[in-house]
């Protein structure tokens, strides 16, 4: 596996895959990888031919400081990870060669729909701004035919597609499956925040994510989110944000369970950490 820091050492090393046609995949990271990241790479491996991740923790994204901050940076551990996971190319830029003119940051507003402000985007202004800041400069330092991201963040999947929409850009967008603890936890670079209790108390995420699959049919829309909001403000040392039964395309909440492509989306502080997770409910 290669690693690259400059945009311009990139291009250089993929012009000959370009020239022959070969299929390039992007997965974007900002590292601390697990095995949610790794089964991004397995999958990009079976749709293309060659594949780059990219390693940036990205500042214009972060709403809080101390957030971006404390971001875990194992480097050393995810290079053995991506070496081993059979991974192409790894894109590791400085903030300077993502952002010339840090630490003064570029002005970007793209109309990303009304999407972008529910939900995450309404405890974290201006995330999605950031975060398709970033992907459309990976996107033009790559040039991939594919990206993938992972269902875990729906919410900037949608809002990539919608970049994507916005620019005409010509890549196909793949979602990629939650991958989970066996005991449930979504995986997330965030969890080694956990404590053991934490670690416990975040369990009931997808417990209530899970009481909604499974009782969907049983139940009413108000008593399905009653009995998901009660379990997880039942749980001491966890406070939630939001847990909502939404359309999956406007993530708009939904009255009744007859419409399709419905998803469950909760975010909740388990002790100092944010977690997120949802589940596709039909
Ligand atoms: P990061 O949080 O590092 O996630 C990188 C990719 O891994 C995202 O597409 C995310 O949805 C996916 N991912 C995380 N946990 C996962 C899990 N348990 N199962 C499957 N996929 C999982 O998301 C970002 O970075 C950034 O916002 C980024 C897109 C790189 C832009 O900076």
């Amino acid at each position: 596996m290669e690693i690259i820091h400059t945009i311009s050492a990139l291009k250089t090393v993929l012009q000959p895959f370009k020239k022959a046609k070969s299929k390039v995949a992007l997965v974007p990271t900002m590292g601390a990888l697990h095995k949610g990241h790794l089964s991004l790479i397995e999958i990009a491996q079976q749709h293309a031919d060659i594949v780059v991740c990219s390693i940036f923790v990205n500042p214009t994204q972060f709403t809080d400081p101390k957030d971006l901050e404390k971001y875990p940076r194992p480097l050393e551990h995810d290079i053995k990870m991506l070496t081993e996971a059979g991974c192409d190319f790894v894109f590791m830029p400085t903030v300077k060669e993502m952002y010339p003119t840090f630490p003064k940051l570029e002005n970007w507003h793209i109309d990303l729909g009304n999407a972008e402000f529910l939900l995450e985007g309404e405890f974290r202004k201006g995330h999605y701004q950031g975060v398709t800041q970033i992907v459309k400069k990976l996107f033009d330092a790559v040039n991939p035919d594919i990206a993938f991201f992972g269902q875990k963040d729906f919410q900037q999947v949608l809002m990539i597609k919608n970049m994507v929409k916005h620019f005409n850009m010509p890549l196909e967008i793949v979602s990629c499956p939650i991958i989970r603890e066996s005991d449930g936890l979504a995986m997330s670079s965030r969890n080694i925040h956990l404590s053991n209790v934490d670690r416990e108390n975040a369990l009931i995420l997808s417990k209530a994510l899970q009481f909604v699959r499974d009782n969907f049919e049983k139940l009413s829309v108000i008593e399905l989110l009653a009995s998901a909001k009660e379990m997880i403000n039942g749980t001491q040392g966890v406070d939630l944000d939001y847990f909502t039964i939404a359309n999956g395309e406007t993530l708009l909440p939904i009255k009744d369970k007859e419409a399709k492509n419905l998803i469950a989306l909760v975010a909740a502080k388990v002790g100092q950490t944010r977690l997120i997770d949802n589940m596709l409910l039909n």
